[in-house]
């Protein structure tokens, strides 16, 4: 699949989410075999760039190409801005988030909030697209299914943003009102596949090889984007390529594997977020890990007692060494068995859902 110049390795990409896609995890799920990953939004506020948070997202060092940065905001101007400023920081896609319940920009909801006002959004889509198409950088846009059960207008506004010139539409499939309740659908995915030409990602609860086949062949999708199920388990992507293309189920990862992935992710998340910073928000990915790993519930809450960051490496590698005397590979429980078509329901994710309030309140 190919999107503007760059050629993607496959069609499974890193959904962003705000306080988990940042450029470690990011690495990490690229080098566990995810073909693309957008990072988490950026504001279009210029007065927060210089902030320690927009700093750290719009950090790209070392992260393989193509860099996908996704902006979030309300007014043209400024998203038109944010684009070019994002571009010079190494951006080589951008992203429009009207997906995801986003927090208030200069006290108009941002996000899929804009799915509401149609002519705003055409007109910032259109502003970025014009700050973005000289400077040869594709734009995408990332939605829900509408804004509401009554009112969902994916496909109009995906057909606008296609002749405006956007380069790739992802679907969630949830209307805004619904946050992460329920469950996604697909019948509005199909929809907005079969009235585009450019190529349409499917997204929403994709939690295992077989949803993800299941997803392919319901909506017709160019390509898969997976949010909550990577957490902690960023070799779902390698999972489910290798099914797609064998129809054989791949063994879970060996634990010895397993430890020198998440450990080195650990090392990265320090050296972004430094020690204190880096320690703290390293457990909500170590918690991830472990969860469906049996003692994981109660090794989760010792480790949230540790405040270093050389504990929390040393704790979680002979808590996995300990683990790989009676087994080879991760021993995931049943309920959220490496394969379950519906093994990581949005209900088991309501935490994820809670964080994404929290970090981007
Ligand atoms: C913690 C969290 C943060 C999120 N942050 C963003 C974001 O910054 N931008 C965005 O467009 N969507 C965001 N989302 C939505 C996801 O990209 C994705 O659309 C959603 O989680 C559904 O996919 P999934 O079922 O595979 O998780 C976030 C979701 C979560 C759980």
């Amino acid at each position: 699949m190919t999107l503007g110049p760059y050629r993607l390795p496959n069609r499974l990409f890193v959904a962003p989410m705000a306080g988990v896609t940042d450029r470690p995890f990011r690495v990490l799920c690229k080098k566990l075999g995810a073909g693309y990953a957008v990072s988490e939004m950026v504001t279009s506020r210029k007065d927060l760039w210089n902030s320690l948070k927009t700093s750290r997202r719009a950090n790209h060092e070392g992260e393989p190409a193509p860099i996908s940065v996704q902006i979030a905001g309300t007014d043209a101007l400024m998203m038109a801005e944010a684009a070019a400023y994002n571009i010079d920081r190494g951006a080589q896609i951008i992203d429009i988030n009207m997906g995801c319940p986003a927090k208030k920009v200069c006290n108009k909801w941002a996000g899929s909030a804009l799915m509401q006002d149609e002519p705003l959004a055409l007109e910032i889509i259109e502003a970025v697209v014009a700050a973005c198409a000289p400077r040869g950088v594709p734009v995408t846009l990332k939605m829900r299914t509408g804004w509401c059960q009554a009112e969902k207008n994916a496909v109009r506004l995906a057909r606008a943003a296609e002749q405006a010139g956007v380069a790739m539409v992802t679907v969630h499939g949830r209307t805004r009102e619904q946050g992460y309740t329920g469950h996604a659908e697909y019948d509005t995915i199909a929809a907005v596949k079969a009235a585009l030409r450019i190529p349409v990602v499917a997204n929403g609860d994709i939690s295992s090889p077989h949803k993800a086949r299941d997803v392919l062949a319901a909506t017709g999708a160019d390509a898969l984007m997976i949010g909550r199920a990577a957490q902690g388990r960023p070799w779902i992507f390698a999972e489910i390529a290798h099914f797609l293309e064998t129809g054989e189920l791949l063994p879970a990862p060996r634990i010895a594997d397993a430890k020198r992935w998440l450990i080195e992710h650990l090392h990265d998340h320090y050296t972004l977020y430094g020690e204190l910073t880096g320690m703290r928000s390293a457990r909500k990915h170590i918690g991830w890990a472990v969860r469906a790993l049996p003692g994981g519930e109660e090794f989760r809450r010792h480790m949230n007692t540790l405040d270093s960051c050389e504990d929390q490496v040393r704790t979680l590698g002979d808590w996995l060494d300990a683990l790989a005397q009676d087994h080879d590979r991760l021993p995931y429980l049943a309920q959220a068995a490496n394969d379950e078509p519906d093994g990581v329901s949005p209900d088991n994710n309501d935490n994820s859902a809670h964080e994404e309030r929290r970090l981007t309140a």
